[in-house]
């Protein structure tokens, strides 16, 4: 029998869902999982015991490492991160967020996680921060429209974490490979990493409030640390620093002609 349920109460209801931590609603009809059917556990005996003994778990990294030098062309950089089954976070995305921009620019951004836009649309910074992102660039005559030479864009893990919460540090070394894998291929002639996790993957560094505005290399390329834009949309105090660093940048950019 279905229960009536009055506007308050459902208000209530919804907003103490939102407390618990829902951001998503996957269908109408809520799903009893202690009624779910769950599938027999298998029997142990002698001989499954022996076959799953022999079963050798690959370890993460060195797989992430050998499929991602094993691609030669960012075609196969996607073909490989998207048949890699070693993290999780893939699961809980709609689509991989790979890169936007041109692969033939001269400077490659690399942003930390795709947020629920980027997750829906497949490519990194297309919400709030993105657009923020594009203002900045364009100011400076870089924006990724602007030009195909311009700027290509990339984050340092391709699916979004649940809650948008902070990668752990095995997600990071895990995916590592494929980033470092990703600008090698592109060669890019200048390096932005926005916000700490870049430059903690890449640098090894920790405080990008610190760090911001300091040139440093990555793999021979120059690498500028910069605040990231949902940072700056937070502090919009902070909007006045990365006007010098894109000055910076801009200075660099007239020089490599
Ligand atoms: N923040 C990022 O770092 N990357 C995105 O693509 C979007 C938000």
């Amino acid at each position: 029998m279905e229960s009536e349920i009055n506007f308050m109460d459902a208000i209530d209801l919804l907003e103490w869902q939102l407390e618990l931590g829902v951001t998503e609603t996957i269908g109408n009809q809520e799903v009893n999982r202690y009624l779910e059917v769950k599938p027999k556990s298998e029997k142990i005996t002698k001989d499954n015991v022996t076959s799953s003994a022999k079963q050798v778990t690959p370890e993460p990294t060195l797989v992430a490492s050998s499929m991602a030098s094993a691609a030669n062309s960012l075609d196969d950089l996607v073909q490989a991160i998207s048949s890699f089954e070693y993290c999780d976070l893939k699961k809980g995305a709609r689509n991989l967020v790979f890169s936007d921009g041109s692969p033939c620019a001269k400077v490659m951004i690399i942003g930390e996680v795709p947020d629920l836009e980027e997750d829906m649309v497949g490519k990194p910074f297309v919400g709030a921060a993105g657009q923020l992102l594009d203002k900045m660039f364009n100011a400076i005559g870089y924006g990724r429209s602007l030009s195909d030479t311009a700027l290509y864009l990339t984050n340092v893990v391709p699916w979004r974490t649940p809650q948008n919460r902070s990668l752990t540090d095995d997600e990071m070394e895990v995916l590592k490979p494929f980033l470092v894998r990703h600008i090698q291929l592109v060669q890019p002639k200048f390096l932005i990493v926005m916000g700490n996790t870049p430059i903690q993957i890449l640098l090894n560094e920790s405080r990008i409030t610190k760090l911001r505005g300091t040139w440093k290399t990555f793999s021979g390329i120059p690498t500028l640390p910069m605040l990231h834009p949902s940072y700056l949309l937070r502090n919009p105090s902070a909007k006045k620093e990365t006007w010098e660093d894109l000055k910076m940048l801009k200075v660099r950019l007239g020089e490599d002609l």
